[in-house]
């Protein structure tokens, strides 16, 4: 696994990306928690620089990952943070290794598993970067990813999300849509989480929207919400301060 293990001693956070992004996404992140906190970002199966083969690639084994690189950095039980897909990773690493997680991180993501519609959809695409490369998927998918009021801002973050999308190996891309296609559902573990949860969503993320965070608040009771103004689905990235801050307060409260 490629991955990225920064910052100070402190309370070790591991970050997974999303789809079809890599650990670089994480960058304001670990710069932000490096003097408090250790930050551990992995590119997951077949994704970013990971060059293990796209085969056998699920949530599943992406999971059991990060509790095989947990083992080798010798970390026992880390605060486990995802983003949307890296959440779907979040759900499956809490149901096979409770033990393993001090709190959770759920950001930009749902438990529900995919409709048939959205399978269908996954394989088309899955189909569509194998043939034709990612370029059709980055143009269909940015307008959905970026908030309104990213794109009309301009500055660097456009361009680094498309130059990201655009280094995803397509082959890595087609069986990471396999693999989300193929999750489980995991709405029944919702209520068994009972580790402190930040539920983090950006206001105008039209793929996971805060309905779906709300409900997610619900149903955790050990849970809270914070809606980023002014972001899509990449709330870290289109709004690095206000999630950041959201972020270390949170894992201050740990230790608190
Ligand atoms: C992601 O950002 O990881 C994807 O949008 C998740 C998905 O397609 O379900």
């Amino acid at each position: 696994m490629t991955y990225d293990d920064t910052g100070g001693g402190g309370q070790a956070v591991v970050l997974l990306h999303g789809f079809p992004f890599d650990r670089s996404m994480w960058r304001g992140q670990a710069e932000a928690l490096g003097a408090e906190f250790r930050v551990v970002a992995p590119d997951l199966r077949g994704l970013g620089e990971a060059t293990s083969d796209s085969v056998g690639v699920t949530i599943e084994a992406m999971a059991d990952d990060v509790r095989a690189l947990l083992d080798e950095l010798g970390i026992g039980r880390a605060v486990i943070g995802g983003l949307s897909m890296g959440g779907y990773v979040a759900f499956e690493f809490f149901r096979q290794f409770p033990e393993r997680v001090r709190a959770l991180v759920l950001a930009d993501t749902r438990p529900q598993a995919d409709t048939e519609e959205g399978r269908r959809a996954r394989a088309e695409n899955a189909q569509r970067a194998l043939k034709e490369g990612m370029a059709p998927i980055v143009d269909s998918m940015l307008p959905k990813l970026l908030s309104a009021e990213t794109r009309e801002r301009g500055g660097e973050v456009p361009g680094r999300v498309r130059a990201m999308m655009l280094g995803t190996r397509p082959e890595g891309a087609a069986a990471a849509l396999r693999a989300m296609a193929s999750r489980r559902d995991q709405t029944d573990l919702l209520s068994s989480i009972d580790v402190p949860t930040l539920i983090v969503v950006g206001s105008e993320d039209v793929i996971t929207p805060p309905a779906d965070a709300e409900a997610m608040r619900a149903k955790i009771e050990s849970s809270r919400l914070v809606v980023v103004e002014g972001a899509g689905h990449l709330s870290n990235v289109e709004q690095a301060e206000q999630f950041n801050r959201a972020l270390v307060e949170f894992l201050r409260g740990l230790s608190a």
